[in-house]
């Protein structure tokens, strides 16, 4: 063997007990290298998207969909459904719109929502629940992750207590919440939550853009989680590293059908497919490279910590998220030194104290050690 493909099977080796089975065989020299801190999944380049999508649709199988219904979508479909225990599952163009779709499908005419003031829903969709479903969002526990059985209880009593006839249609939960640094909802007050919610009539959805992480830091299965709610969304390009997308799982009465609301709101992609080809491929072993990930994580961590310039702090209650303290370099050259190894970190500016750091399976392309070095340069 001539030294150039000795060294092209070597680095072969090294990403097949690297990197998550999809990634795997679309590897090489020039691709799926760099390990980024920024991110939910791999921010995969365009070279790097093409070359899983080209290696998906090889599968004998594979079948396109036409305006997201049949052939691979109808498949991922099903897959999703099996995997959160719920009867059916339907595919979104985008989280926002499931949220959308979710919460206006479950409330019917009761049309008042609890929500975080901290969740994507009150925050980020531009008031569209009020605007294109006549919702009202009633936001509770700002500054906070997670609001309380009781909080939910005092909007209960004082929407009960209203001159006009009013109700609580649904109660929404996100977790983990992206705004509160990826906290965790504990799982004991989603329990008490759903229980008191189900005995009120109130229906209950979950925002689990990233639910695949909770297991590993709560140690509950996301079966478990997503049996508390009649609805559940989890994106698909956050983890699973498609260009866009989302699923909706539930009952099928909910579900089935829900592909007219998706068109009438512009959603009915004539083709999907492209966006979501290699999600399977992520998904099949999802959970057991997100633990490898935060191994790898807690080995660099370990090493830097001795190197006595950094300090490394996790949250409580916290899931893919983790902060670093670097003495004598600022984040931005931090940053720009890191690149150079194929290691992304965020640039912030000099006075940040405090650099958040996201643990994703990115981790798993190089060892630990070449990771730390590119903190602690040469
Ligand atoms: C918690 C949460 N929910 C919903 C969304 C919306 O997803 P999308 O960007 O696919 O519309 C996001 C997106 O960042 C999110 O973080």
């Amino acid at each position: 063997m001539d030294r150039r493909h000795f060294l092209a099977a070597g680095a072969a080796a090294t990403a097949s007990t690297l990197l998550p089975a999809a990634a795997e065989a679309a590897a090489s020299d020039a691709l799926f290298q760099d390990v980024n801190f920024l991110s939910d999944g791999q921010a995969l380049t365009p070279r790097e998207y093409a070359a899983l999508l080209d290696k998906a649709v090889q599968a004998g199988n594979f079948a396109p969909d036409y305006y997201s219904r049949g052939g691979a979508i109808e498949a991922l479909e099903a897959t999703f459904a099996a995997r959160l225990g719920k009867q059916a599952a339907i595919f979104l163009p985008t989280g926002t719109l499931a949220n959308q779709l979710a919460v206006r499908t479950l409330a019917g005419h009761n049309h008042r929502v609890l929500v975080q003031a901290e969740s994507h829903l009150y925050n980020d969709s531009g008031d569209a629940a009020q605007a294109l479903s006549g919702l009202t969002l009633l936001p509770l526990a700002p500054g906070r992750a997670a609001f309380t059985l009781d909080e939910a209880k005092e909007w209960a009593e004082r929407t009960a207590g209203g001159r006009v006839e009013s109700r609580i249609g649904v109660l929404s939960v996100e977790s983990p919440v992206r705004r509160r640094q990826h906290e965790f909802v504990p799982f004991d007050e989603l329990v008490r939550l759903s229980e008191w919610a189900k005995s009120q009539g109130i229906r209950r959805h979950l925002d689990g853009a990233r639910l695949f992480n909770l297991p590993q830091h709560t140690g509950r299965s996301v079966n478990e989680y997503a049996a508390l709610f009649d609805t559940v969304y989890v994106s698909l390009w956050k983890h699973f590293n498609g260009a866009s997308g989302a699923i909706l799982a539930g009952d099928a009465r909910v579900i089935d059908g829900l592909y007219h609301a998706r068109r009438q709101f512009g959603g009915g992609l004539p083709y999907a497919w492209p966006l979501v080809a290699g999600v399977e491929g992520f998904l099949h072993d999802y959970e057991a490279q997100y633990a490898r990930a935060w191994e790898a994580a807690d080995q660099v961590i370990a090493t830097l910590e001795a190197s006595g310039r950094f300090t490394a702090r996790k949250l409580e209650n916290g899931t893919s998220l983790f902060l670093l303290q670097a003495r004598g370099i600022a984040p931005a050259a931090l940053a720009e030194r890191a690149q150079k190894h194929g290691v992304l970190l965020p640039r912030l500016p000099d006075e940040a104290s405090e650099i958040p750091l996201q643990v994703n399976t990115s981790l798993l392309r190089k060892p630990p050690d070449a990771i730390a070095r590119a903190f602690l340069g040469p």
